[in-house]
């Protein structure tokens, strides 16, 4: 997997699963992450990135990579960024908790990405040795929460009305990968 792997999708296209790695390109990162923005996503970042703070996100992430605290997968096809999918430990008294992370640019949705992504995500998060892995999801984004089910996530608490998400508020949903 270091040099990465490449998967087939449901619809016929390749991508590449790979860490990501030093040399990325700012602009390239920025047009993805840009892209999910743009369309009022179902992430928590609702603003506007730069190459810059793609380069100091990028950094502060390959750190955090090397001293084992976050794992970041990319799945790029010809050269675009297609997807990222991260783990992150949590800081201090949280620090054995993992939390999951992944968002797909819409072109490449419901063709099988986002399965094949969170199950080596969830290998590797594995691999930090935690006591929880877990993630939080969007009241309303019912495909997510239908891929985490089928993964064996289940829902152990939620902020009520905690997220304004497409003019509304809505609650974050926590879930636990049950071993
Ligand atoms: C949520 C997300 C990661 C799912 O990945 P995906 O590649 O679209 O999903 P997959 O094609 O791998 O499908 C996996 C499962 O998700 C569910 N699913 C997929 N498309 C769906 C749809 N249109 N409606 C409902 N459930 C759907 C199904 O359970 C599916 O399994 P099945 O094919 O056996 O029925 C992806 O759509 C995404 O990144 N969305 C935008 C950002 C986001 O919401 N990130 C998650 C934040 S918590």
């Amino acid at each position: 997997m270091d040099s990465g792997r490449k998967v087939k999708l449901k619809d016929g296209r390749e991508v590449l699963i790979r860490f990501l790695q030093k040399g990325e390109d700012p602009k390239e990162l920025c047009n993805y992450i840009n892209s999910l923005v743009e369309e009022d996503s179902a992430i928590t970042l609702d603003e506007f990135q730069t190459p810059e703070s793609e380069a100091a996100w990028l950094e502060a992430m390959l750190q955090a990579q090397v001293m084992g605290r976050a794992v970041y997968l990319v799945a790029e096809h010809e050269g675009r960024k297609v997807a990222g999918a991260n783990a992150s430990r949590g800081m201090w008294r949280e620090r054995d908790n993992v939390i999951l992370g992944i968002a797909i640019v819409k072109d490449f949705r419901g063709v099988g990405l986002g399965e094949i992504l969170m199950k080596e995500l969830i290998d590797r998060a594995r691999a930090l040795s935690p006591r929880n892995i877990f993630l939080m999801v969007f009241e309303g984004n019912d495909r997510a929460i239908a891929l985490y089910k089928k993964l064996k996530f289940r829902e152990i608490g939620r902020l009520p009305g905690w997220v304004r998400w497409k003019g509304k508020y809505v609650d974050h949903i926590y879930m636990l990968l049950e071993d």
